[in-house]
Formats: C-alpha cells, sequence, structure tokens
C-alpha cells in the first residue's frame, strides 16, 4: 500500500509520499481499499502540529475517506467484504488502504458518486450537526453563514435551505459567493469590503436567529450582536485565526446561546448518533436537496498541492484525493 506521511511538523511541501506494509486487521474493524480521501482545512493544521489533535510524527493526515470493504474483522456484523463505504477517522485517511473501527464506517448513499463519498462525511457531517442538532434550526428562521464560501460552509447553506431557512451567506471572495448563489443563498455578502451589520440591514434584516461560524474574528463578533430573542451562534472554526472573545452579556440580553461543535471527536464519542444525521442526509440526497459536487480531484502522491491550494483559498467546495 501507499500513503502520505508527514515525519516532522510542518507545511505540505513536509509530505512524503511512500509505499509501507499493510496492517494487521482487529476483530472490530473493517480493511477497506480507499478511492478518494477528503482534503480538509484541519489537515493543514494537523500536519503544523497546531490542531487540537497532536499526533506524534510520523502519520498521515486525513480525517475521511470512502473506498471498498477488503476485509472484515471476526466481530464485524453489520457490514460485509465488497460493500461501498464512507469512513471517519482522527488522522490517517491519506492512504491507498486503511483499517478503520466498524462504528465509524457507514454504507454510501446508493445514488452517491464513491469519489464523491469521499468528501462527503466531515462537511455534511459537520453542518448538518451545527444546524441541525446544536442549532435546531427551523422553517422561516434566518440563518447567516460565517465562511459560507468554505466546504461546511456550502454544506450548511444546502441544509438550511432544505430545512425552509432563509439563507445569507458571508465569505471573503466574489466569485465563491457565486457559488453560494447557486447552492441556494438568498442573500450574499463579502466581509472584506462590506460591514455585515449594514449590508444585513439593507436586505430588510434586522437580526438573525442561527449564525454558523467557521471565520471568528470581528465579523463573529458583530454577529452576536445581530442574535434574535432565543438566538444561536455555533461555533465551528476559526479560519482568520482569531478566537473572538464573546461578550456574554449579549447573550445574556437576547436570552441567546453560543455553542461549540468539535464534530471530529463527537463523530468518536457518539457514532450511532452521526448515523442517524448520515441517513437524514441520504434521504435530503436522494430527494436532491443536496449536491455533494467536488471542485478538484487530485492524485494521492500530490497531496501537497491540494493542500496548497486549499492554504492559498483558491478552492471553491470540496477538494478530494483518489487514492
Ligand atoms: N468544529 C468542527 O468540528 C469542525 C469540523 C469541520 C471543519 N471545521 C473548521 O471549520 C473551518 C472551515 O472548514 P472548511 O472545511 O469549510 O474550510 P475551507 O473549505 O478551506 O473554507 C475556509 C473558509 O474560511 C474562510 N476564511 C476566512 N479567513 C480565512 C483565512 N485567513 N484562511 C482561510 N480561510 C479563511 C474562507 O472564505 P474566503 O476565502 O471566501 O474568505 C472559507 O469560507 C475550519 O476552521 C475547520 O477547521 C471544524
Amino acid at each position: 500500500m501507499f500513503n502520505v506521511v508527514i515525519k516532522k511538523y510542518g507545511d505540505p511541501e513536509n509530505l512524503i509520499y511512500e509505499e509501507s506494509e499493510s496492517q494487521i486487521l482487529d476483530d472490530n474493524s473493517v480493511r477497506i481499499k480507499v478511492e478518494s480521501a477528503g482534503v480538509n482545512f484541519a489537515d493543514l493544521l494537523i500536519i503544523k502540529g497546531r490542531y487540537q489533535e497532536r499526533p506524534r510524527p510520523p502519520f498521515s493526515p486525513g480525517l475521511e475517506i470512502s473506498g471498498i470493504i477488503l476485509e472484515i474483522g471476526l466481530k464485524v456484523s453489520s457490514l460485509k467484504v465488497g460493500d461501498r463505504v464512507m469512513s471517519i477517522m482522527k488522522y490517517g485517511g491519506y492512504k491507498t488502504e486503511v483499517i478503520v473501527p466498524e462504528d465509524n464506517t457507514y454504507l454510501i448513499p446508493k445514488k452517491m458518486d464513491i469519489i464523491e463519498a469521499g468528501g462527503f462525511p466531515v462537511i455534511y457531517g459537520t453542518a448538518f450537526s451545527a444546524i441541525i442538532t446544536k442549532a435546531k434550526l427551523i422553517k422561516n428562521e434566518t440563518c447567516i453563514i460565517l465562511g459560507a464560501t468554505g466546504g461546511v460552509g456550502m454544506a450548511a447553506i444546502e441544509i438550511a435551505k432544505a430545512y425552509g431557512a432563509l439563507v445569507v451567506a458571508c465569505g471573503g471572495n466574489d466569485e465563491k459567493l457565486k457559488v453560494c448563489v447557486e447552492k441556494g443563498a438568498d442573500y450574499t455578502i463579502n466581509y472584506n469590503d462590506k460591514i455585515i451589520r449594514k449590508e444585513l440591514k439593507s436586505f430588510g434584516i434586522n437580526e438573525v436567529d442561527v449564525v454558523i461560524d467557521m471565520v471568528g474574528g470581528q465579523s463573529s463578533l458583530d454577529l452576536v450582536k445581530t442574535l434574535k430573542w432565543n438566538g444561536r451562534i455555533i461555533i465551528v472554526g476559526f479560519t482568520s485565526g482569531d478566537i473572538p472573545a464573546i461578550p456574554v452579556n449579549r447573550l445574556l440580553l437576547k436570552n441567546a446561546k453560543a455553542e461549540g461543535l468539535y464534530w471530529g471527536e463527537l463523530a468518536y464519542r457518539e457514532p450511532k448518533e452521526i448515523g442517524h444525521d448520515f441517513s437524514v442526509l441520504e434521504s435530503l440526497f436522494n430527494n436532491k436537496k443536496l449536491n455533494p459536487s467536488v471542485n478538484k480531484v487530485f492524485q494521492l502522491k500530490d497531496a501537497a498541492k491540494a493542500l496548497n491550494l486549499l492554504a492559498d483559498r483558491k478552492n471553491i467546495g470540496k477538494i478530494v484525493l483518489r487514492c
């Protein structure tokens, strides 16, 4: 098998593509021939040693894969050899073959392309947990997505629209914001050249029910001020590099809540809950409410190029590695 390994924390250029021995399968896991591995913002952080998880090098990055089951452990009961599956892992997906616990491996929706499926679990799973499980978004509420131009953000637009919300997409790039409109956003705001609260007012929106925040920083602080009575802000990431200190009096005044989401950990602690989420997502997908299209496909050996594209913010939506 082949894998992409980081031997010393650092930039994507430090990744090495090499051959290695297959690992031994344990009783509760499955061996998968990987077809596609999703590329995520967190992969950039983990190879630099700047993520919540700090595995000791050498290790392979990669939070999600899709593929075909080659072998099952003695105690595996819900999956069989030949199944088309997608798996979630804390790291280690940039490989041609992986071993993953049965609990964290899910059947790919029948009509979903196997390459697209490698980029599905993290962005759609995270967006669903943020919008539905945590924020409990309901029809006709207003949902503003900070970082709507990224992978999680675009998935969030589709899910919020599927649940009947009015969606405002915020990002820093006009070309990407046009794609947000194609995904269903009702309004867009470029936070690099517009003041979000002022723009919202120009759309006739004075307050919002739900904020999904992938960016952090000043935009996030400004949006706390726009929360409605019983509003919810869900903290998903800090791509701006600036962790906002939310003034809690603002929450008190609006009877509002700020809640964090650590989906990768949640997926390991509550795999059945995530399985339920995936079944809801599957029915949305079957009803054509979701379009998990992949923007760019790279070969596994070109993982550094894929991560650099992500780091340079040149991607529009999801990138996967063909393994
Ligand atoms: N909490 C969790 O469980 C969880 C799960 C998945 C992802 N995340 C986090 O969510 C965030 C978004 O993930 P993603 O997969 O959607 O990433 P992505 O596809 O790379 O998108 C990044 C988004 O952040 C925006 N951004 C603003 N400032 C940025 C900066 N300085 N550098 C890069 N991007 C910047 C980008 O918008 P413009 O380029 O338009 O400005 C874009 O909308 C990341 O922080 C990731 O770690 C958290």
